[in-house]
């Protein structure tokens, strides 16, 4: 787990403000939920998963309840739907930290940050559609060019079931030429063999029967329209067939967002899916559900891959240099705040030397120092740090007009 210092704090800041003004501009509204849930919500979530069989923060808290710090937010977006039953569709977006206990490496943290929207009793594939598109517009926006979108169909509940029956027969077939690791991951859950990245596997993989064969025409012909929806928007993606996901609640249209930087294990900045069955397993009425989860991290690190979204310096105004040692920096500072002005100031009483080394370290536009002449006077020195003006000498009364502009607009 790590500390997010200044300057990258902000840069996350302004991550979520961006991410949050587009989806709010298309209607969602930001859901808060816990950190912590009651253990049974996420064990809802299939036992074939990793993410809630070996890598959940889960433990006996003081009331002996089985609890669990969330390892991603669907799921307690579903069960706030079930306690609160919104109106359909239910349109949220949120942002947040989620624990795993998964092996750190670049790009993978076992506290790492999410946004995200989930939309909530909408079986319309157009929604799938919005939701893709929201995600993309976004990395748009951060300037990632090189972010690639694969889309797949899980089928309705019988395909995938009988997809996962006929993989299992398929891999059981090749017995040890198939990976021991493989063959383990075959025991829990057969869709997750075709993640492999074993050399061993490849053919094996190549090999086994396709998703589409066993697509219902109700199935196919949602996913017929979701792939209409983003040809029609001009999204590029990929059809993989491959394609499955690490959490097992997906069914129909799935799809993930990979960055072109990022080993590949780690290069999945996003993704999502439909998972229409998750509410009623958390005790709601059947609703149909959409969405996706995008990791801040990763996504962070493809845009500094990519040379986009820089961490930006610290935007000050003015910092206040007063070496006479009484309340005028007191006094200064929240005037200029109160007036809207971005303003530090030194402390300490050090010396003009001192706090000018701050000041030009600050990174603010100006310093405004007031020594015993200055405060006798009621001026101050203005000195541009970054601009490379002459420093002028104005009444403290004209200050806020100097630096906000405003006096040269009167002229
Ligand atoms: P997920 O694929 O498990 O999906 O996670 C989504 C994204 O979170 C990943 O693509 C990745 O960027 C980031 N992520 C996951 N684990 C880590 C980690 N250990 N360190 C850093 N980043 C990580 C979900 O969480 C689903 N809830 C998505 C969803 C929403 N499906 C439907 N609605």
């Amino acid at each position: 787990m790590r500390d997010i210092l200044p300057p990258e704090s902000a840069r996350w800041r302004r991550f979520n403000t961006v991410f949050a003004d587009i989806v709010e501009a298309a209607g969602y509204g930001q859901l808060i939920p816990p950190l912590l849930e009651d253990l049974g919500v996420f064990t809802r979530l299939g036992d074939a998963t990793d993410v809630v069989t070996k890598e959940m923060y889960d433990f006996v808290d003081k009331g002996d309840r089985r609890v669990a710090l969330r390892p991603e937010m669907t799921a307690g977006v579903c069960r706030s739907f079930a306690q609160h039953r919104p109106t359909t569709p239910w349109k949220t977006y949120y942002t947040g930290s989620n624990f795993r206990y998964e092996k750190p490496q670049r790009g993978r943290y076992r506290q790492f940050d999410q946004v995200g929207i989930e939309v909530l009793g909408a079986d319309d594939p157009h929604v799938d559609v919005e939701v893709i598109a929201l995600a993309w517009e976004f990395y748009r926006r951060l300037g990632l060019q090189h972010v690639r979108l694969i889309v797949n169909s899980l089928g309705e509940p019988g395909d995938r079931a009988r997809y996962v029956e006929a993989l299992r027969v398929h891999f059981e077939a090749a017995g040890d030429a198939l990976s021991a690791q493989s063959r383990e991951t075959l025991t829990r859950n057969p869709l997750r063999v075709l993640d492999s990245k074993r050399e061993g596997d490849r053919a094996i993989i190549a090999d086994a029967p396709r998703i589409a064969d066993f697509h219902t025409d109700e199935a196919a012909a949602h996913f017929a329209a979701v792939c209409e929806g983003l040809r029609s928007l001009g999204i590029p993606f990929e059809v993989e067939p491959k394609l499955v996901r690490g959490l097992d609640y997906y069914l129909r249209t799935i799809f993930e967002f990979q960055g072109g930087t990022l080993d590949s294990a780690q290069n999945a900045l996003g993704g999502g899916g439909r998972y229409d069955g998750l509410v009623e397993a958390l005790g709601g009425p059947p609703t149909p559900g959409v969405g996706f989860a995008l990791g801040i991290d990763r996504t962070l690190l493809a845009c500094d891959d990519e040379g986009v979204f820089p961490p930006e310096p610290r935007a000050l105004d003015a910092f206040v240099v007063d070496v006479t040692g009484g309340c005028e920096a007191i006094l200064l500072t929240a005037e200029l705040r109160a007036a809207g002005l971005a303003v530090d100031r030194g402390f300490e009483n050090r010396s003009m030397k001192a706090q000018m080394k701050l000041a030009n370290r600050s990174g603010a536009d100006a310093a405004l120092i007031v020594g015993d002449d200055e405060l006798t006077a009621g001026t101050i020195v203005v000195k541009p740090l970054r601009s490379g003006e002459e420093q002028v000498t104005i009444p403290r009364s004209d200050l806020i007009a100097h630096l906000t502009g405003t006096d040269r607009d009167d002229r």
